[in-house]
């Protein structure tokens, strides 16, 4: 599953449905009375993990899995596609974490129930890209018509691409793209947007742009997909916004990060009306009890 299997259009009716559960909880709290989530993650997850299975229990539901690979049997040498075929005789839908690219597909492929990628190595997080658009949307009225810095690990950061393929379908959006010359957006990004004429600038410096700013996406310098430990050590606080920089950005600036920050954004900022991270994470659970209820055919 990927935001880009939704047309637009498919994505604003999964989004109206999430709005009227965060409105109307109560009328979804039995909609999955008899359904099991599994939850496979064979990655460290705070957010993801357990806003899918609150997901699940707030729409009656209840959920399997396992947290950790050592724990399930990978250990003992188990491919991905022969646990998903099992998975499917316990659990009616399954949403997967794996460090290697493409693996959430492969087991989809093999799957006889609905696999949604929770985040695939350094490739895509879907359901982090929806959670994003779901709060923009929520939070300005719209998808499109603005301009997006993100910030900081745009090599590594999964959610980071899988948001650009997202608004890139909407009109009118300009792109700045902030980060140390080693963690540029990879090319393959660039290409795509100068083959559809997506305007966007490449910068090193945040205080030079933010005043430009309608949303500012902040990211983690990715430890874990680091091969060098000095490499990390040496851009791991390359940036950092306080309140100071916040001081230069406009009043209706958004700032979203999809956490876990480590320094990247000041704790001072967290009291900033323009502060946007921490209502992101909610609405990652109406968005998706909203998948949920729409991959079991139940919406
Ligand atoms: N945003 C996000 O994917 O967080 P977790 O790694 O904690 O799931």
């Amino acid at each position: 599953m990927s935001p880009l299997d939704f047309t637009t259009q498919e994505l604003d009716k999964l989004f109206d449905l999430a709005n009227d559960i965060e409105r109307n909880p109560k009328k979804y709290a039995h909609a999955c009375d008899d359904k099991i989530l599994a939850t496979c993650f064979y990655e460290p997850s705070t957010r993801t993990r357990l806003s899918f299975e609150s997901a699940m229990i707030r729409l009656g539901g209840r959920v399997i899995g396992f947290s950790d690979a050592a724990c399930s049997s990978a250990a003992k040498g188990e491919s991905v596609s022969d646990t998903i075929r099992v998975i499917s005789c316990y659990a009616d839908i399954c949403a997967m974490r794996h460090p290697k690219e493409g693996a959430p597909m492969v087991a989809a492929e093999k799957s006889l129930i609905p696999v949604i990628n929770a985040g695939d190595g350094g490739h895509q997080h879907p359901t982090q890209t929806l959670t994003d658009l779901l709060t923009i949307r929520s939070l300005k009225g719209r998808l499109g018509d603005f301009t997006v810095g993100l910030c900081g690990d745009l090599k590594f950061g999964r959610t980071v691409h899988s948001l650009i393929h997202a608004l890139v379908r909407y009109e009118n959006v300009r792109f700045l793209f902030i980060s140390p010359e080693e963690l540029r957006v990879p090319d393959y990004i660039t290409d795509m947007l100068k083959s559809r004429n997506i305007p966007y600038n490449e910068v090193i410096r945040l205080e030079d742009v933010i005043a430009e700013l309608d949303l500012l996406y902040m990211t983690r310098v990715q430890k874990e997909r680091f091969f060098n430990e000095e490499d990390y050590i040496r851009l791991k606080d390359f940036y950092i916004l306080d309140a100071a920089k916040l001081a230069l950005a406009g009043d209706d600036l958004l700032v979203l990060h999809p956490l876990p920050r480590v320094n990247e954004i000041s704790v001072e900022v967290d009291s900033d009306p323009r502060a946007a991270y921490f209502k992101q994470a909610q609405y990652g659970v109406y968005v998706r009890m909203a998948l949920i209820l729409t991959l079991l055919g139940l919406a």
